[in-house]
């Protein structure tokens, strides 16, 4: 099937490239020429496992190709999906400008009977407004509009397109429908789940999920603080519960907050849309509160320590807001950073992949290419990303290097006992300290509780 991909973002490119992968021939539209140059030259916008070499053989096996003329990419399209931006506004609203724009630009190329299907993360009602704002422009209701969400983690796109657990269509006619599924035969054929719902719920899944999964989040990290104090391992405590099916194990690590370019906004927009419609989404309204304080309080945690004195050097690794990406949006190191500086810190940074978009948000720091150079003289360490390479580090070389002996292990990446075996005292996240643990005896336990 000929498709049209407006938009050559993350969620576009790797969206392009899969439907590519599945058989289709698929046009993919960006308002930035530049963008356009760099990908037909091969050179991507960001930094994706594996999303390279796939648009590489798309374009090899002639499924993909990039254009500047809207016309050309939606003309003989049946399905013109639509990826571009929808940013968070001032009061954690979703600014539809550029949507709105977008669909109104491609109102007179599409063909009759063409589905306009709607990627991007949009708060409920936007499907029904688009058909609105296309019919006008259009003068015609000879299309169709769908909701088609998507689930992509950054770092795992590409899997996570290929094997869903499901895939969500929201349509609100029998055309719509026949033609998504005509897309994604393959995968139906395959047994990927296929939820056929209307437009309004599938906008809706999109939100509830990141909302829950954001809550599974924000709750173990809650638990984690209570280990510190009780005395318990949040990693023993997230095994314990995660048996439990009807819980699961996944989104229980326990870690500095969560961050991204989904989560924060998701969970705002979820926010202001109960706001909105008069039912108020309590749960995550304090959950985005607690997301925030986190960052705060772990930078606390690290400035307030006794043993690091003022304007000594605290070496972060890892600035990415997760592992395998180079994407820094609302990480925790763009709210740990600064406090750092403020309290009168030096700060030494590393990423493997994220110093780059990192340098635009984060100033003053000194970056280096390499761990153990980042944390030559430093009075502390702090892990804020839970890279591999970070997982390996040679404690022994690390202490060697450092000035001081502090290890924040803010992703639980190492072993307390070897950090301890090195002379390092290691700080991690619900998991106390070996040697708090064994002072921390029955009596300490019944004083602590009253
Ligand atoms: C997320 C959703 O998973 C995806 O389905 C959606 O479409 C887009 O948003 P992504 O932003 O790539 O994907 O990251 P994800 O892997 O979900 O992690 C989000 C944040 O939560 C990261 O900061 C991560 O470090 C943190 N996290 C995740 C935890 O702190 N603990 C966990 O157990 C899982």
């Amino acid at each position: 099937m000929k498709i049209s991909m407006i938009g050559a973002g993350y969620v576009g490119l790797t969206t392009s490239t899969c439907l590519a992968q599945l058989g289709h021939e698929v046009s993919c539209h960006d308002v930035d020429e530049d963008r356009l140059v760099n990908l037909t030259k091969g050179r991507l916008p960001l930094f994706e496992p594996g999303l390279a070499g796939a648009v590489a053989a798309a374009r090899r096996a002639g499924k993909l190709e990039f254009t500047s003329s809207l016309q050309d990419c939606v003309a003989d399209a049946q399905a013109v999906f639509l990826a571009v931006g929808t940013p968070s506004g001032p009061g954690g609203d979703i600014d539809l400008t550029d949507i709105e724009h977008a669909a109104r630009q491609i109102s007179p190329y599409l063909m009759s009977g063409a589905v306009v299907v709607v990627k991007s993360t949009v708060v409920v009602g936007t499907c029904t407004r688009l058909r609105k704002i296309i019919a006008t422009a259009r003068r015609s209701t000879d299309f169709s509009v769908a909701s088609n969400p998507e689930f992509l983690r950054e770092g795992s796109a590409l899997q996570d397109f290929m094997c869903p657990d499901r895939v969500v269509i929201g349509v609100d006619d029998g055309h719509s429908q026949a033609v998504l599924s005509d897309i994604y035969r393959p995968m139906i054929d395959d047994g990927v789940p296929m939820m056929f719902t209307g437009s309004t719920n599938a906008e809706l899944i999109k939100y509830a999920a990141n909302a829950f999964l954001a809550l599974k989040i924000g709750f173990i990290n809650d638990v984690a603080n209570l280990c510190e104090k009780a005395g318990g391992d949040v990693s023993a405590i997230a095994a314990g519960i995660g048996l439990d099916r009807r819980i699961g194990a996944a989104f229980l690590t326990a870690g500095p907050g969560y961050g991204g370019s989904c989560f924060p906004k998701d969970t705002r927009a979820f926010a202001h849309t109960g706001r909105s419609y008069g039912a108020p989404q309590l749960l995550i309204e304090a959950l985005i509160a607690r997301n925030e304080d986190r960052k705060l309080m772990l930078a606390q945690r690290i400035s307030s320590d006794r043993s690091l004195p003022r304007g000594a050097t605290v070496t972060v690794l890892g600035v990415a807001f997760k592992a395998n990406t180079d994407d820094v949006r609302e990480s925790a190191a763009l709210t740990i950073v600064p406090n750092l500086q403020k309290a009168g810190f030096k700060v030494r940074a590393h990423d493997p992949k994220a110093m780059a978009n990192a340098t635009a948000h984060l100033h003053g720091v000194h970056w280096c290419e390499c761990p153990y150079q980042a944390c030559e003289g430093a009075g502390a360490v702090v892990i804020l990303t839970e890279w591999e390479d970070y997982r390996g580090l040679d404690l022994a070389r690390l202490a060697q290097a450092m000035h001081g002996s502090l290890l924040f292990d803010f992703r639980n990446l190492l072993s307390p006992d070897e950090a301890a075996a090195n002379g390092l005292r290691y700080v991690g996240i619900g998991r106390p300290v070996a040697a708090d643990l064994a002072r921390f005896d029955v009596a300490d336990r019944l004083a602590a509780t009253g």
